[in-house]
């Protein structure tokens, strides 16, 4: 009798053993894609991933070693379990920028739980766009290489991305998602192409990356909750920056934002916090920013909220961004200009509870200077430059 149940146990344990790790996977040249980079491979990448989307197992979609020539592509969901895209190619924009610019995006995944995307290679070929935007010729829109809207439980990892026409990689109204050693890359004056874009997302946690942009390593936008950065290398570009924020009047804030051992070389920045000169309700509180490295980066520490390009369209002149609870700790390195410190605050709404503890800033070998506005604020540890809190 022991010996029967101890059998049917072990039988119930094997089935669920295989039962659960079973997967079913697809590969795109099952579905007729060509690593050429030539043969448009959209129509075979979106069959194979209807076909993932409606598996009752959990699945693979397998895109091996080649080149895949890829047009704006929407991956959509809800799925029926959950999904890992394993990239060990490369997946390329057509030649002409137009054949993107118009739709806002190159590979979008929408509505997706449970996605993970592995490894892999975007090489969007943004000089085009970029030449027509410099020329000042009417262009398209342009579109972000990858993005994800109301998509939970995500992870990206292992991912390059090369010369996007605008940001690399966009997360917009997710929920907990974990951005593992990417590498986002393109030329240092190439305009728009931020690194990672978060906005209107929870729980999303930016853990190693190398970034070099032309504009924002990182861009954090209205509505980010709990975001967590780590171990992170920026520049050229930007730098770190929360916002611009401030633009409509209701527009949500920004809150729990971490930055943590991060290194930042020949950014215009290092981490910054931007709103624009006009009503707002929005706000930034509980921010920290520690264990930074600064290599001659022209703003290492700065907050501006008279953000108003071309002097339009800010009436007031007063940014009515609430900023509140930010620390600034372990700050050091070398700043490519004499101000290493700016925090220019909205006279309506002055910074608060602002705090700074051991910042080694220096210019040129000597000491740099800070410069406070509207600021209210507690300085321990050392400070160099003077704190001016
Ligand atoms: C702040 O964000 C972190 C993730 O970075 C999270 O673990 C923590 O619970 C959040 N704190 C609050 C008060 O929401």
């Amino acid at each position: 009798m022991a010996a029967k149940l101890i059998i049917s146990s072990m039988v119930f344990l094997i089935f669920i053993f295989f039962f659960r790790s079973s997967t079913a996977a697809f590969n795109v040249i099952t579905y007729g894609a060509k690593p050429d980079g030539k043969t448009d491979a959209t129509p075979s990448f979106l069959r194979a991933w209807k076909a993932a989307c409606s598996s009752v197992k959990a699945s693979t979609i397998y895109v091996p070693k080649g080149r895949y020539l890829i047009k704006a592509a929407e991956f959509r969901g809800p799925c029926k379990s959950r999904i890992t895209v394993q990239i060990d190619g490369s997946i390329v924009a057509p030649t002409d920028y137009r054949a993107l610019g118009n739709s806002g995006y190159w590979i979008l995944f929408i509505q997706v739980d449970r996605l993970s995307v592995i490894g892999g290679t975007l090489d969007a070929k943004g000089s085009g766009f970029w030449a027509c935007r410099k020329s000042g010729k009417s262009c398209p829109v342009g579109a972000r290489s990858i993005t994800f809207n109301w998509a939970n439980n995500v992870v990206i990892s292992g991912l390059t991305s090369i010369n996007s026409q605008l940001s690399h990689l966009v997360i917009n109204s997710c929920n907990n998602v974990m951005v593992r050693n990417v590498k986002l890359i393109a030329p240092d004056q190439s305009p728009n192409t931020d690194g990672i874009h978060v906005q209107s997302s929870t729980g999303v946690t930016i853990n190693g990356g190398t970034l070099q942009t032309g504009d924002d390593c990182i861009s954090i936008g209205p509505g980010t909750r709990n975001l967590f950065m780590n171990n992170i290398k920026c520049g050229p570009g930007h730098g770190v920056s929360i916002g611009s924020l401030g633009k409509d009047l209701n527009e949500d804030g920004v809150q729990n934002v971490t930055l943590t051992n991060a290194v930042f070389t020949g950014s215009d920045n290092g981490v910054r916090i931007k709103s624009w000169a006009r009503a707002s309700k929005s706000f930034v509180r509980n921010v920290v920013f520690q264990n930074i490295i600064m290599k001659k980066v022209e703003n290492p520490i700065i907050i501006d909220q008279n953000y108003c390009p071309n002097n339009q369209g800010c009436p007031r002149q007063t940014s009515g961004v609430k900023i509140n609870q930010v620390t600034y700790r372990n700050v050091q390195g070398t700043s490519a200009t004499a101000e290493a410190v700016t925090f220019d605050c909205s006279p309506s709404n002055p910074c608060k509870g602002i705090r700074m503890h051991d910042i080694k800033l220096t210019y040129l070998n000597k000491a740099a200077t800070s410069s406070c506005k509207h600021i209210d604020g507690t300085s321990t540890g050392v400070q160099n430059p003077q704190s001016c809190l």
